[in-house]
């Protein structure tokens, strides 16, 4: 290899582009500077999780029937919510219950020129009247303990009983994630669909799509 090749392969990738929308990684000087400003996520909302391309390029070919009012539940830095606001011209709530997610949110919409409402509250918070004003509800890399498979499913319960149009839960396949998507296939019907994504930004897991129309 020559140096200058060599010296090429070394530098860090900074951001990486995916369905229109820009993926920021932990060096891009924006989100260097939130996390110089002392900002800590703690649970787990520390990058952007693979999960939420599996959701993005899911609605890129499968696009919502209604998708004015969008809910991006468990947001970390809201990418999911963000490429909503972006390509299909959402109105997103960016929810998590560990605000210091938010921040690393603001660097990203920024980065991508749109905004989101953003909201800290935990998905066991969300009432039925609170879910009533969405069409969509997309949910990445969200069911990661056993302890939120009840939550989790209890939202999805409030959430199609409100008349929320569709529901995509993204997972990297933890048994967690199963758990919760065989009770709420028995329950609700849907679809549990396998997804790749391949080329140069890869990603691979499991989709939950309930339609309630
Ligand atoms: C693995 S991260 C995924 C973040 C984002 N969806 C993504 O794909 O990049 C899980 C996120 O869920 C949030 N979270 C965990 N439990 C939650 C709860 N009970 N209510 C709301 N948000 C929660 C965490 O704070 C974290 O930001």
């Amino acid at each position: 290899m020559t140096e200058r090749r060599a010296k090429k392969s070394s530098v860090a990738v900074k951001e990486r582009k995916f369905r229109g929308v820009i993926l920021p990684t932990a060096s891009h000087k924006a989100i260097r500077k939130v996390k110089r400003a002392g900002h800590d996520p703690a649970i787990h909302g520390t990058k952007l999780w693979r999960s939420s391309l599996l959701i993005i390029d899911y609605l890129h070919k499968n696009p919502p029937t209604a998708a004015h009012s969008v809910l991006d539940a468990g947001c970390g830095w809201g990418i999911t919510g963000i490429w909503c606001a972006k390509k299909l011209h959402s109105s997103v709530v960016s929810l998590d219950a560990d605000p210091a997610v938010f921040p690393y949110l603001d660097a990203v919409a920024a980065l991508n020129g749109v905004g989101t409402e953003p909201r800290v509250e935990r998905f066991e918070q969300l009432k039925k009247k609170d879910l009533a004003a969405f069409d969509l509800l997309v949910a990445a890399d969200v069911c990661f303990w056993d302890e939120l498979v009840k939550p989790v499913c209890k939202m999805i319960d409030r959430a199609l009983s409100a008349g929320v149009s569709q529901i995509i839960i993204a997972d990297p396949e933890r048994p967690t994630f199963h758990d919760m998507a065989e009770k709420m296939i028995a329950r609700h019907g849907g679809e549990l669909i396998q997804w790749k994504i391949s080329g140069q930004t890869k990603a691979s897991g499991a989709l939950l799509v309930i339609n309630n129309q």
